[in-house]
């Protein structure tokens, strides 16, 4: 076989903060784990990769000098961090492609899927994959205390979906309870894990959480974040299209929540720096605000974005594992507890560390356009009724028990 040289080129980087750094890529030693996933001989490859599944590009090209054999078996053993993750809702539309992207993490070492139903052929396929996070499968609540003990992530996209018509909200009656049953469970076997929500309708459902962990006693806002990574992925996308660039050069973030016009993507921060005409401001947020319900309607009833959101939501998990892993310099946009507006929670820039957010990035904020303010202002309502809809699920129910 031809020796290669791949390079893959970190595409979430460019979506990702370049606020005043580009966020560096892993430590990681990728060759060996990278390598394994298709069966070529290590010694015939030099892989430069800055990442694992998000490129925008792969090059495979052959390289002229040989590359030296290894010396021992032992350089062949995967070398995936010891950090755990959960996705709870793995059976369904995101959780399945969610649980390939993260079985592809050099950066896990145990993927826990549970589910209330299907989840055990989810986890025995996904175990043939030749990666080294090791697949575990939980069914059900008798089974959701040992999903959960000892991870240090977990994901929560269990719930119902929207279907043409629907608004996020209208899936607040049946998400709420899901995620409040979840959350407690996260509370009483792994408090300290970072906890990232996916279930719609996020606006409610992050409040929903934190009121969940506070009445458990382990609340640490730093350690909750609702996933909106996904409006920052179709910004990127759209904005691309539009201007014509490399899809990894383009990075928009976009504050608000998650909701409608609550999605606000500052299209006057977008880096690289590009003009935009009104016209074009008014069209391209009205698409990126309006983007699940494009995917709800062209799939007719057959759910909402899965592919896309699985995609956004392993970007997402696997920057809170290299910031676990010790990556001083990552930065991605979430829905989190805040003060850079009058709101309790406010999507934004986050610095993430080893103990979750270490920083809320306040520059976005300065110096906005006047349609931008004016959307700022405008959306503060709805996000404030359906933050404070979230608190009053809680706060007008009792206390569950603990279940460990
Ligand atoms: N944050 C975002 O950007 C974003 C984007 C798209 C979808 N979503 C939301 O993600 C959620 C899931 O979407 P989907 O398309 O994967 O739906 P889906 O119906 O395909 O899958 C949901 C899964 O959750 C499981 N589930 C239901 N109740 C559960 C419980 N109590 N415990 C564990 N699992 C449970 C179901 O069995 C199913 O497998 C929806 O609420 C959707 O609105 C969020």
């Amino acid at each position: 076989m031809a020796s290669a040289t791949i390079t893959m080129s970190m595409g979430f980087v460019g979506a990702q903060s370049r606020f005043t750094t580009r966020s560096k890529p892993s430590s990681i030693p990728f060759a060996t784990t990278c390598s394994s996933f298709n069966r070529l001989n290590p010694s015939s490859l030099t892989i430069d990769f800055t990442s694992t599944f998000f490129s925008s590009s792969l090059q495979i090209t052959p390289v002229k000098k040989p590359v030296p054999k290894l010396k021992s078996a032992k350089h062949l053993a995967p070398q995936a961090s010891a950090l755990k993750v959960a996705v709870l809702g793995a059976g369904g539309g995101i959780g399945q492609p969610l649980g390939l992207l993260l079985k592809m993490s050099p950066l896990i070492s145990d993927l826990h899927l549970y589910d209330i139903a299907n989840v055990k052929g989810v986890a025995a396929d996904l175990s043939h994959c030749n990666t080294p996070a090791h697949v575990a499968d939980f069914t059900g609540p008798a089974e959701l205390a040992n999903c959960l003990k000892g991870v240090d992530v977990v994901v929560i996209p269990a719930g119902v979906p929207r279907k043409p018509g629907m608004t996020r909200d209208d899936l607040f009656n049946i998400n709420a309870n899901i995620v409040k049953t979840l959350v407690e469970a996260v509370a009483d076997n792994c408090p300290e894990a970072f906890i990232h929500i996916i279930s719609n309708p996020v606006n409610s459902t992050v409040p929903i959480a934190a009121e969940v962990l506070k009445q458990k006693g382990c609340y640490d806002p730093k350690r909750l974040f609702g996933v909106t990574t996904l409006d920052v992925v179709r910004a990127n996308t759209f904005v691309a299209q539009n201007k014509k660039l490399r899809l990894i050069d383009v990075d928009v973030p976009v504050v608000g929540g998650h909701a409608g016009i609550t999605i606000l993507p500052l299209l006057s921060k977008t880096k690289p720096f590009v003009g935009f005409t009104d016209q074009e401001v008014e069209e391209l947020t009205v698409r990126i605000q309006n983007a699940g319900t494009e995917v709800v309607e062209a799939k007719a009833g057959a759910g909402s974005a899965t592919l896309s959101m699985a995609y956004a939501a392993a970007r997402f998990v696997e920057s809170s594992l290299r910031a676990l892993d010790g990556d001083s310099e990552v930065y991605e946009c979430a829905f989190v507890q805040s003060e850079l507006t009058e709101l309790p929670f406010f999507a934004s820039r986050v610095k993430l560390g080893k103990s979750g957010v270490e920083a809320i990035i306040s520059d976005d904020l300065q110096g906005l356009t006047e349609y931008e303010a004016k959307a700022l202002e405008a959306l503060k309502p709805e996000l404030k009724d359906s933050i404070e809809k979230g608190i009053a699920f809680v706060q007008n129910q009792k206390p569950a028990p603990a279940s460990v």
